[in-house]
């Protein structure tokens, strides 16, 4: 009920703000009349965007006089800038050039804005659409009441390597989960449409295909066959761009040898050409110069020519285009129709939001005043991180905790921490520290009074000190029940911060041994960006929540699970390999000409022979405090044809002691392809709520056109032949039966 109506509430104020369609007649007789009066260096100003001086996300360069390069109409739009004011400011001078076209503020408004929620790969593990679109729509919201116009989310790269820092800000390694994500986030950026002053510019990034980086190593090559991009990369983009995403942002990798940013087959073929994209790319951060670095373009002259004439549209931070389009036009190197048609797209994005009848609509004083602190905003980024925590172990129920428990140790070196919750791509407010709630300030709000808290931090979180254990130990042999917090710290996981170990850094692991050494009943909490390896932690402690980095009110979220408040329900986006060495690990794998036919078969066969043939967790893998029963799948019918339908449906029963909530999956295997198929592939879910004791009839339909995959000629098809479907908790259990497609 709570988020009908904080849904409601948006809606009734999205009515209220100034709500403009576009005449798109209207509007095109205008910029075909500001094309004609454009000098051509202003036109090439438009598609140029800088950093402001005051805060970077990339290597900056501090040059020239920026506000006159403004005047002169040679900016064309600005990343973090960020305020009413700061924005109002920039705008004013925009104003004072000669055709007064506004600038556009962009920002990597990842997971929120001054309400920072779960990342994006935590977000993920809720399997929940409505709140994840909620959570896009509250940080459009407070965004845009900041000046901001556009976003640089939603990053919707698949990856399947969890040492690249990145996987954090995406939905993880399923395209079908992944795409819907794309489209949840899509719909919440930009809310009722541009016009509203509540929704902003979403930025599909980062195209295409930057999470298969070779090694997990950020930035690096990937290289892989057209059929793998369509069949597992490039669905969330399209998703996106169905959902009517505004700007697409190419990425720093180079694919099959051409680097993205210069790469027409994907900007052009594709996003422009196949998907009929109307909206304007723009380049990732210095990504047009780095094609020198690349060794595909001699000098930024020639890195200009390459990136404008692959559909590169704005140029981030390189400064390649404004200071060698001009020269390239001229030359012929670059057609004046495809800087017209770059900057088309770009003034299209300022007019559809409003800029030309009101530059400042967006930066208004008071606006950004009431959506500071706004209560409905904190209490949704507590539902949501709630709903992203993911269960991974709770042998003989220790958990939940309860609230009357005589004494908890609470242990480890993030008990205490506060900013750490933010995780990447947050934005540090100056109170913050007010605001965001310990793990220890939040149990202590949540245990009764007669409750005795004890705490030792044993350890820092990367260094190799083990001076805290004794501590730690005496204060865990005190206690009737421990509480251990472990992790990596919030800037382990993000851009450039790709990790060879992932393990839980530092001595982490060790304390946690020793406190288990105790004897004492242990829960560990584990904070993170992306999955990490705890084989001894997995296999030796009784329960183990993963809590990811869930924002403002994260910590509230925990002990909202901790204590029972909210019964888990979160299920791993990606899979959690046993080690490093066992990257990339995935579900949906081929199944080669020698599988493995157990967890220990290593004669002849794909496996490692010092280790397991299995994830340490598979991806769909989540507990909750009661339990899930699945009947058997009943279909409607064991064959069809395309143009009918396929009815599977189950019975799933709640049989423990708690109201739960379940991510019931549907997977299919094609046994037989004109290509070899995945072992498993998502095909549909559903999260069900259901009180204990109750039971539920889910049912799902496929038709033909869910069994399509591309085969060798990049056909969309689908195949006649055998199936099997499969149907439970997570892509490694539950139910099968056969089905065939017939001709
Ligand atoms: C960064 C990131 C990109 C971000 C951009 C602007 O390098 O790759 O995701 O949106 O620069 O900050």
């Amino acid at each position: 009920m709570k988020r009908v109506a904080l849904l409601l509430v948006f809606s009734l104020s999205t009515v209220l703000l100034s709500a403009q369609t576009t005449n798109v007649a209207k509007m095109n007789r205008f910029l075909d009349s500001l094309l004609r009066i454009m000098t051509l260096e202003e036109k090439i100003g438009q598609m140029n965007q800088y950093s402001s001086d005051f805060a970077a996300t990339g290597p900056i360069t501090k040059d020239g006089d920026k506000q006159t390069q403004i005047r002169k109409g040679l900016i064309g739009s600005y990343l973090n800038v960020t305020g009413a004011e700061r924005t109002r400011s920039l705008q004013e001078i925009a104003m004072q050039s000669r055709l007064k076209i506004p600038l556009l503020f962009g920002q990597d408004v990842i997971h929120g804005y001054r309400t920072i929620f779960p990342l994006p790969l935590a977000e993920a593990a809720s399997w929940d659409m409505d709140a994840i679109e909620l959570s896009a729509r509250i940080a459009a919201i407070e965004a845009s009441a900041a000046g901001i116009h556009w976003t640089f989310a939603p990053m919707v790269d698949i990856s399947r390597d969890p040492r690249w820092g990145r996987v954090m800000e995406g939905a993880g390694e399923d395209p079908l989960l992944g795409s819907f994500i794309a489209k949840a986030r899509v719909k919440g950026f930009q809310g009722k449409g541009f016009g509203y002053t509540d929704a902003v510019l979403a930025c599909v990034k980062h195209f295409a295909a930057y999470g298969a980086a070779v090694g997990g190593r950020d930035y690096n090559s990937v290289d892989m066959s057209n059929r793998m991009l369509y069949e597992t990369y490039l669905p969330p983009f399209k998703a996106a761009a169905d959902a009517g995403a505004a700007t697409f942002m190419n990425s720093f990798n180079d694919l099959n040898g051409i680097p993205a940013t210069g790469n027409r087959f994907l900007q052009r073929d594709i996003l422009k050409g196949q998907w009929k994209f109307t909206g304007f790319v723009v380049s990732d951060w210095g990504s047009v110069g780095e094609m020198v670095n690349h060794g595909y373009a001699k000098d930024n002259y020639e890195a200009a020519m390459l990136a404008a004439n692959a559909g590169s549209d704005m140029d981030m931070e390189s400064r390649a285009y404004i200071q060698h389009l001009a020269r390239l036009v001229k030359e012929g190197k670059v057609k004046m129709s495809v800087i017209d048609d770059a900057v088309r797209r770009i003034l299209r994005k300022k007019y559809e939001l409003g800029l030309f009848t009101d530059p400042y609509k967006f930066s208004n004083v008071e606006r950004e005043k009431q959506q500071w602190n706004n209560p409905q905003h904190l209490a949704a980024a507590k539902e949501i991180a709630a709903k992203s925590i993911v269960l991974l172990k709770n042998e003989k129920q220790l958990l939940p905790i309860s609230k009357q428990t005589k004494k908890i140790a609470l242990i480890g070196p993030l008990v205490k921490a506060v900013k750490e919750h933010l995780g990447f791509w947050s934005y540090d407010w100056d109170d913050d520290s007010v605001r965001v709630p310990s793990l220890y300030q939040a149990v202590q709000n949540k245990v009764s009074s007669a409750t005795q808290l004890l705490y030792a931090k044993g350890c820092e979180l990367t260094d190799t000190s083990s001076t805290g254990f004794a501590e730690a130990v005496n204060t865990a042999a005190n206690a009737d029940v421990v509480v251990m917090y472990v992790g990596e710290k919030r800037d382990m996981s993000g851009e450039a911060k790709s990790r060879s170990n992932i393990h839980i850094p530092g001595v982490q692991e060790e304390l946690i041994k020793a406190v288990v050494a105790t004897g004492k009943p242990v829960v560990v909490l584990i904070a993170a960006g992306r999955p990490l390896v705890f084989n001894w932690t997995a296999e030796n402690v009784p329960a183990i929540l993963y809590t990811w980095w869930l924002g403002t009110k994260g910590a509230d979220a925990i002990a909202d699970v901790l204590f029972g408040d909210y019964n888990p329900s979160g299920k791993l986006p990606m899979t959690f390999p046993r080690s490093e060495g066992q990257i990339p690990v995935y579900y949906n794998h081929y199944n080669t000409g020698r599988p493995a036919k157990s967890e220990t078969d290593v004669n002849y066969v794909s496996a490692y022979t010092d280790l397991l043939n299995s994830p340490q967790y598979p991806f769909g893998f989540g507990l909750s405090y009661t339990q899930f029963e699945y009947s058997d799948i009943q279909l409607n019918k064991s064959s069809f044809k395309a143009g009918e339908t396929l009815t599977a449906t189950v019975t799933v029963i709640n049989n423990g002691n708690y109201d739960g909530e379940e991510v019931v999956q549907l997977y299919t295997r094609d046994i037989t392809g004109s290509v070899v198929r995945p072992v498993k592939e998502l095909k549909a879910f559903q999260k069900i709520k259901l009180k204990k004791g109750e039971s539920k009839q889910v049912q799902f339909t496929l038709t033909a056109n869910d069994l399509r995959f591309y085969n060798g000629q990049l056909q969309y098809i689908y195949e006649p032949g055998e199936f099997h479907l499969f149907i439970g908790g997570n892509s490694r259990d539950g139910k099968k039966v056969k089905f065939e497609l017939k001709k």
